[in-house]
């Protein structure tokens, strides 16, 4: 067989793990693979290069993609679907494995409907595709959302200061649930749960009474007070899937930082941890799931799965439809954050 592969959206680690996985196990099981580049952006402009197994040393420890990455929509690009049909054909695959979340994703379900052959790979940082228990660069992102937290207790405890932290996570709390939880968060504010700004005031001023006079407080990038969202700024610009850009202008780390210094008195700062989140190299448990990921999407096209993705449940690895996983957003459930409320405070 011949595979194609590429990476689309926002990069996690674990990206090369899964490249290198279905190389090296396309080329023991007699195929050849070729890696396009950029995303969809690859595809529609034929720009790839071969894979084989010498190039693929180490590159599992690597963060980011080695293929790049770019949110290109070929549904609104001119003739993208003919593009996309026609470089399919010309280079001869069989099939192609489209590593993305929702957006990568939503397009490979669009083409497999249109007859094209895809494998899906659930990737990104932010946890939130159904049909998965964990995407992988999930771990890596909240092991370093956990070290920043627990970094800033230190700091804000010396100057008896409230530290916000602006989280990765425009739709789903994951990250900021568990980054929160295993850094000590006082206050975890996520997408799900609108939350009201008085109330964590509340919190926060007993917890100074108490002699605890300092906080940090969680806060996911899409997490929202209504009475606040008049002053969050968001850049203008959308990417091709309709998306705003979070993470910059003013965002709600800032503004609720502003809230709670006005409204409480208590010296407050903010952070947005930003980009660092997908940076840097792949946890252990990434690495592996990566690479399982990978060897599971060559035995898919082996097994003609198309229009499937490979997905974690439990311990496993199964195939499943790729509909199932674009199809509604996977949100925290509301027992997990009950369980990061009991420690608020
Ligand atoms: O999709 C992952 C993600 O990191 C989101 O958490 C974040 O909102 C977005 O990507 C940032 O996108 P960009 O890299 O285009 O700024």
């Amino acid at each position: 067989m011949h595979i194609g592969v590429l990476t689309g959206g926002g990069d996690a680690p674990g990206l090369n793990a899964v490249i290198r996985g279905i190389t090296v196990r396309g080329y023991s099981g007699g195929h050849s693979v070729t890696g396009f580049l950029r995303g969809w952006k690859g595809v529609i402009e034929n720009q790839s290069i071969e894979l084989d197994p010498d190039s693929m040393d180490d590159i599992h420890m690597q963060g980011g993609t080695i293929l790049f990455s770019s949110r290109t929509n070929p549904f609104k690009v001119e003739n993208g679907i003919e593009r996309i049909r026609e470089n399919y054909g010309k280079a001869g695959l069989d099939c192609l494995v489209a590593m993305g979340g929702e957006d990568t994703l939503g397009v490979a379900l669009r083409l497999s409907q249109e007859g094209i052959s895809v494998i899906g790979i659930p990737k990104t940082i932010d946890n939130d595709l159904s049909a998965t228990d964990f995407t992988f660069g999930f771990d890596t992102a909240v092991n370093y959302v956990m070290k920043a937290l627990e970094m800033l207790h230190t700091t804000a405890r010396s100057h008896e200061r409230i530290i916000v932290v602006e989280i990765m996570g425009r739709h789903a709390g994951w990250m900021a649930v568990h980054g929160g939880i295993a850094g000590g968060a006082h206050v975890i504010l996520v997408p799900e749960k609108e939350f009201d700004t008085d109330e964590v005031c509340e919190i926060l001023k007993a917890r100074y009474e108490r002699g605890d006079r300092y906080a940090i407080v969680a806060v996911a990038e899409g997490a929202m007070d209504q009475q606040l969202q008049r002053h969050v700024l968001h850049s203008a610009e959308k990417d091709a899937f309709g998306h705003v850009q979070l993470g910059t202008g003013i965002g709600i780390g800032e503004v609720l930082k502003n809230e709670i210094a006005d409204r409480t008195e208590l010296e407050t700062r903010h952070v947005v941890l930003g980009h660092v989140q997908r940076g840097g190299s792949p946890t252990a448990f990434d690495r592996v799931l990566g690479t399982r990921l990978g060897i599971k999407a060559v035995e898919m096209a082996e097994q003609g799965q198309f229009g499937m993705m490979a997905a974690l449940r439990g311990t496993e690895l199964v195939a499943v439809d790729l509909i199932e996983a674009v199809g509604t957003l996977k949100t925290i459930p509301e027992d997990l954050y009950e369980t990061a409320r009991l420690f608020f405070g």
